[in-house]
């Protein structure tokens, strides 16, 4: 049996077989503690320090800079707890916006009852958070900017730059949630002047369980694991050596690889785009159409249910929904809902996004699929 073409990137990726090459020796022999003193140390502990330059190499910061999580969600939950309780003296407010993943906006819900006040800021019918929104929302009291690099289910890419230089230029800490654009957009947070930056190890093809957390040298955060003392003491716990491997080699693959990846992502996007339009007419491309990571495409297809046309092409293509629909409930996901898409092309919405695997082979099959899948549900 064939398999669904996989078109769901920004879900998860499949691991890289050059980041299977690095972490066989991890998995296969190399078990020591890295904190061991002894002989079986001496490995784990060099390659737990390659891999953070290696990732250093990606962002553009130090080794003492980085924290290794479990992924996106630790990273996004260390970040915002963190500086909200090390800057409790400081002020109790904190800027966000409404198309964040849960893994900001749970968080931020998690800090209100404990006497934190947060600013979820609207977004324009593209997603993105207008840095003078940004401005305005600022506060004395104000002690946290977080708002995300791309979005994980339209793609729109924020300013973030430009709300940084503002969180900056008035003494607040900036944190960015790039779990979507490591390895789909340079990352520079030198550039970005971000003090925080979040990374997902299983967006960029290395396993799931493992991320990193940037922290700017001088930015005073909370202990987020008690315990012993790895990760400079910020995160005890013994490392997971060998998807910290793993994770190292993926960015230090993302970098090299970045422009050619970013141009066959866009390339298989634009084409399976084009493919449907030419097929169907009633479709609506939700987020930016430049400002957008180059593997995101969000169609809303008119009147129709995205589970049922989800069932109806499982065979052929594996995608997700922006909607669920129970009974006689329409859940529409709060992206598609702060970008006012209308209800009747909501409920309709796929996700398609693209990676390093795709094929046009792929695409010529998965546009046959949707179209025809549609045309079936449309009567
Ligand atoms: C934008 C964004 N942030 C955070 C996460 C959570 O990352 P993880 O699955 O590594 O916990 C995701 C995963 O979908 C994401 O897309």
């Amino acid at each position: 049996m064939k398999k669904p073409i996989y078109l769901d990137y920004n879900g998860t990726t499949p691991l890289d077989p050059e980041v299977i090459a690095a972490m066989r020796p991890f998995l296969e022999e190399e078990f020591g503690n890295p904190s061991s003193s002894h002989w079986y140390g001496i490995a784990p502990k060099r390659a737990v320090a390659h891999a953070r330059k290696q990732i250093c190499a990606l962002l553009n910061c130090q080794p003492e800079e980085i924290i290794f999580t479990s992924g996106g969600t630790e990273s996004n939950n260390h970040a915002i707890i963190g500086i909200a309780f090390a800057y409790r003296n400081k002020g109790n407010h904190i800027i966000t916006g409404k198309i964040e993943h849960p893994a900001v906006l749970e968080v931020c819900r998690f800090l209100e009852p404990l006497g934190f006040e947060v600013t979820y800021l609207d977004v324009d019918e593209f997603g993105i958070v207008p840095a003078a929104s940004v401005e305005k929302a600022i506060r004395p009291e104000t002690v946290l900017i977080t708002i995300m690099h791309a979005n994980n289910e339209v793609g729109t890419i924020q300013p973030v730059e430009e709300i940084a230089a503002l969180a900056r230029d008035r003494g607040i800490v900036m944190h960015t949630d790039a779990a979507q654009s490591v390895g789909k957009l340079p990352i520079d947070v030198q550039a970005m002047k971000v003090d925080l930056l979040s990374v997902a190890g299983h967006k960029i093809y290395a396993p799931k369980g493992i991320g990193a957390l940037y922290v700017r040298t001088g930015i005073n955060l909370r202990k987020f694991m008690f315990g012993a003392g790895q990760e400079m003491g910020w995160r005890a716990g013994t490392e997971n050596v060998l998807e910290i491997v793993g994770l190292g080699r993926a960015c230090e693959i993302a970098g090299r690889d970045l422009s050619k990846n970013m141009d066959h992502m866009r390339k298989m996007r634009d084409m399976l785009h084009a493919g449907i339009q030419s097929r169907l007419s009633e479709v609506r491309l939700n987020g930016h159409t430049e400002k957008r990571l180059s593997n995101t495409l969000s169609l809303s297809f008119h009147n129709l249910e995205a589970n049922r046309i989800l069932e109806e092409i499982g065979l052929d293509v594996a995608a997700s929904a922006g909607a669920a629909c129970h009974s006689d409930q329409i859940k529409i996901s709060h992206v598609l809902e702060a970008i006012n898409v209308p209800v009747d092309w909501a409920k309709g919405t796929l996700r398609f996004t693209t990676g390093r695997m795709t094929t046009e082979t792929d695409i010529t099959r998965a546009v046959d699929a949707i179209a025809n899948g549609v045309e079936r549900l449309s009567g």
